[in-house]
C-alpha cells in the first residue's frame, strides 16, 4: 500500500500549519532573542518596537499569567528569559503585529543591555567545572576492575561526534486562537500534542481541558519537535489569550536554526580490552554530552546512550558513565536515534582503534563479538530473538564481503591517487521509550452508519507513514478496504494524555491500540450478525465486507450489518488502550528490561576517496535489515534509505559551527550542507532478513524509524579505511564528522 499522503505531498495539496487559511484579525508573532550567550540582563528597551506602525503588543515574562516555565523533565527553562540569558537565540520577548514582516522588523528594534558572564560551549570544559544538567549516571556489568588483568591487549583513547541540525522541511510553527469561554485552540507542528497542551496550561495558569491541541501532520520532525515545538506554541497561545485574537508564530529557517537545539555533540573517553583471539573482555567509557543551556530531553537521551554503549556486542565486563553537561548553547534535543548513535559510535571507534593496532580489519573484531541468544545486555535485559549473526551471514552470502574487500585492495594497488575503504556497520537498537510510563497509547474508532470508519489516535504523522500503517491495521482487523477508512487529525480532545510520537514506537503503540479497538468492534459486529442470522458466533467472521458462516459468504454484507447493528442500538464506537507489557527499568540498580524488543541489521560500505582533492563519495551501501514481518515494504524501505542518508550526513558533511561567542555560523542551508541526491551512494541495496517478527511489534512488523540511522556510522569508518590506504601512518582523531576539508587534512597529516 502506498503512503496515504504520497499524492497530496507531491501535488502540493498537503496542509501544514502555515497553510491553514487564517481567520480575520490574525496577528503574527516574532521572537526577540538573546544576542549574548551568557549574561545578566541590566535593562531592556521595548520602545522602538512598540513605536513601530502595526505593532500591537510586545510580550515578556511579566505578561505570563501562569508559570514562566517550559522545561519537560527538569523545570529549568523559562519561556522568556528573566534577569539572565543563557544562550544566543534564547527567547526574551514576543513582538505581535498585524503583519509578519512588521513583527520581524520591530523585533530588531528592541534593545537589551546585557552584562556578560563567562560562557562555556564545550562539554569537557563544562565537565571540569562540574556544570551538570543532571547528576552523572553509570551502567556496569561483570567486574571491570578485575577484567583488565585478563586482557591481552588494552587500548585507550578519546573520540567524539558533532551536533546535527534537524532540517525538517517545515520549520517550527503554531497557530492559536481563543474560542468561546476563553478556551484556546492550538494548531501546532509538534510531535507531542499533550506536551504542548500541558505546557500551555502551565504557562497560562489554566486547566488542561481548556487547551485543545490539533496536529494534522508535520513536514518532518526527526525528534526536533518532540519537545521544542512547545515553546512556540506557548508564545502563540499566550499572545492569543491576552489579545483575544488569532496569533501565528512561524520561524524562518535561520531563526529556527539559531534558536532550536540539535543532536547532542558528545565527547568520549574509552578503554577496550581484548583477549588474544579478539574477544572483547572489558569496555569502559565516559560520555560527555553537550546538553546546552537547559535539560530539555537530555537526561533521557543520556540513558539511551548508556543502553546502546555496547551496540550489538556481548562484552562481559563493562562500565559506562555518562555526564550531561550544561553549556551556553541552545538546549540540545531529541534527534533520530536519541543518544543511541552517539553511544554506538564510541564502541565502533574503540574497535577501529584496536583493529588498527592489531593490524586486522575491524570486521574480525566485530564478528567475533556479536551477541548470542540469551546473552545479557549490560543493563540486565536478556537478549532474545537475536538476529545480528543471521544478518551478518546473509550479508556475507548475498554481498560477498570477502570479494568486495579483495576488489577494493586490488583497486587501491592500481590507483595511487584514488583509494577505497570498506567498513561494516552492524546495529542493535532497543524499541520502547526508556521511560516506562510513556509506553502507552489510545485509539478512538468510530464506525459510522454507512460503514465508513474514522480513527483518531495519539500518533503524529511526520512523513514516517504511521497513519498509513494504522489504516492497514484497521482495514485488516475490520476486514474492510482502506477506502472505507479515514485517519483523523491528532487532537487532544479525542485522544488524551498521549506520549509524543517518538522512540520509533508510534506505529507499535498506536497501531496496537487501534487493533484492540477494532477487534472489539469486529467482535461486537460478529455477535450482532450471529443473532441476525441465528448462527453460533464462533462460526461467524467478517471477510472483505461480507459476513461469512464457517468461511462461506452469507447474505449479510458489512454495510447492512452496520446499519442494522445501529438500529439495534449496538455501540459502534470503541476506545482501545495499549500499554507495552513486560518492560521496566530500575534506575537505582541500573538493571531491568527497558525494551520490548531489539532491531538488528548490518550495512556494508564502500567509500571512494579522491586523494588529490580530498573529496569522496560512496560507491555502495549494502544492507541486510531486520524488519520482522514488514507490514509495508515501501514505507519501511523508505525509512531505511532516509535514515541511512541522514546518518551519513551526520558522519560526513554536516557540521554545526558556532563562533567564539556562541553565535551559530552554520545558520542557513548554504553554510550547513545536508546530503542531496549527489551525495547519495551510487548504489543502495537493502534486503530484509527473513524472520518472524516479535509479538510486541504491530502485526510483527518491527519499528523502523530510527534504527537504520546508525548504519550511517559505517560511512565514517569506511572513509578511515580509505585514508589508511593512502596514508598508512595517519593516526585518526576519531572525531566525526569527516568533512571533505578534514579528509584533505587527514590524507596529508
Ligand atoms: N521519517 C520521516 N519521513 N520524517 C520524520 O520526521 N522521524 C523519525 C522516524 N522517521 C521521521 C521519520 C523519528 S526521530 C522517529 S522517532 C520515528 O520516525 C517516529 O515515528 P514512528 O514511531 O511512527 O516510527
Ligand atoms: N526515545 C525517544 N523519545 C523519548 C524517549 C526515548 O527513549 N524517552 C523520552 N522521550
Ligand atoms: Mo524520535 S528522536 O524518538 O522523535
Amino acid at each position: 500500500m502506498k503512503h496515504i499522503d504520497a499524492i497530496s505531498h507531491v501535488t502540493g495539496q498537503s496542509v501544514f500549519v502555515d497553510d491553514i487559511p487564517v481567520r480575520t484579525g490574525t496577528l503574527y508573532g516574532s521572537v526577540f532573542r538573546s544576542p549574548a550567550a551568557h549574561g545578566r540582563i541590566r535593562s531592556m528597551d521595548l520602545s522602538g518596537a512598540l513605536a513601530t506602525d502595526g505593532v500591537v503588543r510586545v510580550l515578556t515574562a511579566s505578561d505570563i499569567p501562569g508559570v514562566n516555565q517550559v522545561g519537560g523533565i527538569v523545570a529549568d527553562e523559562p519561556l522568556f528569559a528573566v534577569d539572565r540569558v543563557t544562550y544566543q537565540g534564547q527567547p526574551v520577548a514576543l513582538v505581535v503585529a498585524a503583519d509578519e514582516r512588521v513583527a520581524r522588523k520591530a523585533a530588531k528594534k528592541i534593545r537589551v543591555d546585557i552584562e556578560p558572564l563567562k560562557a562555556v560551549f564545550d562539554a569537557r570544559e563544562a565537565f571540569k567545572n562540574e556544570l551538570f544538567l543532571v547528576p552523572p549516571s553509570t551502567i556496569r556489568s561483570g567486574n571491570i576492575g578485575a577484567a583488565w588483568d585478563t586482557c591481552r591487549y588494552i587500548f585507550e583513547g578519546q573520540t567524539g561526534t558533532g551536533a546535527q541540525e534537524h532540517v525538517y522541511i517545515e520549520t517550527q510553527g503554531t497557530y492559536a486562537f481563543v474560542s468561546e469561554g476563553d478556551n484556546i485552540r492550538i494548531q501546532s507542528s509538534t510531535q507531542g500534542p499533550t506536551h504542548v497542551q500541558e505546557t500551555v496550561a502551565r504557562v497560562l495558569g489554566l486547566a488542561m481541558h481548556r487547551i485543545e491541541v490539533e496536529v494534522t501532520r508535520l513536514g518532518g520532525g526527526f525528534g526536533g519537535k518532540e519537545d521544542q515545538a512547545t515553546a512556540y506554541a506557548c508564545m502563540a497561545a499566550l499572545a492569543s489569550y491576552i489579545l483575544k485574537l488569532p496569533v501565528k508564530v512561524i520561524l524562518q529557517r535561520t531563526e529556527d536554526m539559531e534558536m532550536t537545539g540539535k543532536r547532542h555533540p558528545y565527547g568520549a573517553d574509552y578503554k577496550i580490552g581484548l583477549s588474544g583471539d579478539l574477544k572483547i573482555i572489558a569496555y569502559q567509557a565516559a560520555f560527555y554530552q553537550n546538553g546546552g543551556a537547559a535539560a530539555d530531553l537530555s537526561p533521557a537521551i543520556l540513558a539511551r546512550s548508556l543502553f546502546h554503549a555496547t551496540n550489538c556486542y556481548h562484552i562481559p565486563n563493562t562500565e559506562v558513565t555518562a555526564c550531561s553537561c550544561r553549556t551556553n548553547l541552545p538546549p540540545n534535543t531529541a534527534f533520530r536515534g536519541f543518544g543511541g548513535p552517539q553511544g554506538m559510535f564510541v564502541i565502533e571507534a574503540a574497535i577501529a582503534h584496536a583493529a588498527r593496532e592489531l593490524k586486522v580489519h575491524a570486521r574480525a573484531i566485530q564478528e567475533k563479538n556479536f551477541l548470542s541468544e540469551g546473552d545479557q545486555f549490560p543493563y540486565g535485559q536478556v537478549a532474545k530473538q537475536v538476529n545480528i549473526t543471521k544478518c551478518s551471514k546473509l550479508a556475507d552470502q548475498t554481498f560477498d564481503i570477502d570479494g568486495t574487500m579483495q576488489e577494493v585492495a586490488s583497486f587501491n594497488r592500481k590507483h595511487p591517487l584514488q583509494k577505497k575503504g570498506v567498513a561494516l556497520m552492524p546495529i542493535c537498537f532497543g524499541i520502547s521509550f526508556t521511560n516506562r510510563s510513556m509506553n502507552q497509547a489510545r485509539a478512538l474508532v468510530h464506525i459510522y452508519l454507512d460503514g465508513s470508519v474514522g480513527i483518531s489516535t495519539g500518533a503524529v504523522e511526520m512523513g514516517q507513514g504511521v497513519n498509513t500503517k494504522i489504516m492497514q491495521v484497521a482495514a485488516r482487523t475490520l476486514s474492510v478496504p482502506v477506502s472505507r477508512i479515514k485517519i483523523e487529525t491528532t487532537n487532544t480532545t479525542r485522544v488524551s494524555n498521549t506520549s509524543p510520537t517518538a522512540a520509533s514506537s508510534g506505529a507499535d503503540l498506536n497501531g496496537k491500540a487501534t487493533e484492540i479497538a477494532c477487534n472489539r468492534l469486529a467482535n461486537r459486529l460478529r455477535k450482532t450478525a450471529a443473532t441476525m442470522l441465528d448462527e453460533d458466533v464462533k462460526k461467524i467472521s467478517l471477510d472483505n465486507e461480507w459476513v461469512t458462516i464457517d468461511g462461506v459468504r452469507s447474505t449479510l454484507s458489512y454495510a447492512d450489518l452496520v446499519k442494522k447493528a445501529c438500529n439495534e442500538r449496538v455501540c459502534l464506537s470503541e476506545q482501545g488502550h495499549y500499554a507495552t507489557p513486560v518492560i521496566g527499568f530500575d534506575k537505582s540498580t541500573g538493571k531491568g528490561h527497558p525494551f520490548a524488543y531489539h532491531v538488528y541489521g548490518i550495512a556494508l560500505f564502500v567509500a571512494h576517496v579522491d586523494c588529490l582533492r580530498g573529496t569522496y563519495r560512496f560507491d555502495k551501501v549494502l544492507i541486510v535489515h531486520d524488519f520482522g514481518n514488514s507490514m509495508n515494504t515501501s514505507i519501511d524501505l523508505g525509512q531505511v534509505e532516509g535514515a541511512l542518508i541522514q546518518g551519513m550526513g551526520w558522519m560526513t558533511m554536516e557540521e554545526v559551527v558556532f563562533d567564539r561567542d556562541g553565535k551559530l555560523l552554520s545558520n542557513n542551508l548554504s553554510s550547513y550542507k545536508v546530503p542531496d541526491i549527489h551525495s547519495v551512494p551510487r548504489k543502495v541495496t537493502c534486503i530484509p532478513l527473513p524472520v518472524k517478527g516479535p509479538k510486541h511489534a504491530i502485526l510483527r512488523s518491527k519499528a523502523v524509524g530510527e534504527p537504520p540511522l546508525m548504519y550511517g556510522i559505517g560511512a565514517y569508518f569506511a572513509l578511515q579505511e580509505a585514508i589508511r590506504a593512502f596514508n598508512p601512518g595517519h593516526v585518526p582523531d576519531l572525531i566525526a564528522p569527516m568533512t571533505h576539508e578534514k579528509m584533505l587534512m587527514s590524507l596529508y597529516g
